[in-house]
């Protein structure tokens, strides 16, 4: 079902999204797109804040009257502190970070929709549900921690992580008693699902994970999207399904969408433009 826009631009609710830098932002594509598709009369801005300056750029939006905004590297644990209320789900995350900021009567409300992001993606995209999944989750930074509570019902959770305390501290955190915490050498089994939620792909590093976590129908998937990385390729050469972080960059922003319109729009084509770019 697809609409066009039939209100003028002004008088149209408005949103952003908040970063340094920004300019690589998909997110106007991908919300543009949604309120074609679902004839919602929004506008969508990207907007850079200064590194020292992410709570005054909020203040000012909101008194300028954005209905809400996305918030991305590097403000969302400084989003976490700024929100008048948080939503169950961002408080119960674990990770202090929130990535969606809602205005409710000039009060700002922060969400978190990265793990249900992941875990639609992962379901409902590719077909592969988590529950009885012997999962590993590789790295124990920020976007690790974001994503592990979405992964209830998994049969275990791995942790596997270049220094093992941070990996400890992680599994701590958490109240799932199945997870556990590994260096990346002593991995010595296969696993259904591996996510990789290092930031090595960005500087294009191998991690030093044998070829035997690779399981049979395994599904490796790398929180990262734009790129083969050295991950991917080594998933790939041993015979895993490969799945790049673009289905969750499409389906947290989904989330968002919902959260502030009510109304759900359709991901795939989404993914498909955004892929075809
Ligand atoms: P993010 O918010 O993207 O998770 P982060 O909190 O800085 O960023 O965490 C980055 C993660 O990638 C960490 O798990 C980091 O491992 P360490 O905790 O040991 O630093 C991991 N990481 C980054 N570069 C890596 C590399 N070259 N090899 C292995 N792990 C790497």
């Amino acid at each position: 079902m697809t609409h066009e826009f039939t209100e003028p631009i002004t008088g149209v609710d408005r949103y952003a999204v908040i970063g340094n830098p920004i300019a690589h932002s998909k997110s106007p594509l991908i919300h543009e797109a949604f309120a074609k598709q679902t004839g919602q009369s929004i506008s969508y801005e990207r907007i850079l804040a200064p590194l020292d300056g992410f709570k005054a750029t909020v203040i000012d939006l909101i008194a300028q009257g954005f209905k809400g905004a996305n918030v991305t590297v590097p403000f969302k644990f400084e989003a976490y502190k700024i929100c008048d209320s948080l939503s169950a789900r961002a408080k119960s995350s674990g990770s202090g970070a929130v990535n969606t900021l809602i205005n409710v009567n000039g009060k700002i409300h922060g969400d978190n929709t990265d793990g249900a992001g992941l875990r639609r993606d992962i379901e409902q995209n590719l077909g592969i549900a988590v529950v009885n999944k012997n999962i590993l989750i590789l790295g124990a930074g920020g976007a690790a921690h974001g994503v592990l509570n979405s992964l209830v019902g998994a049969k275990s959770i791995t942790i596997a992580n270049r220094s093992l305390d941070r990996a400890l501290e992680l599994v701590m955190s958490i109240s799932d008693c199945k997870a556990s915490a590994s260096s990346f050498e002593s991995l010595d089994q296969p696993y259904d699902l591996i996510i990789n939620a290092t930031s090595a792909g960005l500087t294009n590093s191998e991690l030093p994970i044998p070829d035997g976590i690779f399981g049979k129908n395994c599904l490796a998937y790398d929180m990262m999207y734009g790129r083969e990385t050295p991950f991917m390729v080594q998933a790939r050469r041993n015979g895993a399904r490969v799945a790049d972080g673009l289905g969750m960059l499409v389906e947290q922003a989904a989330e968002a969408f919902y959260l502030w319109r009510g109304v759900r729009p359709e991901t795939q084509p989404v993914i498909d433009m955004i892929r075809a770019l």
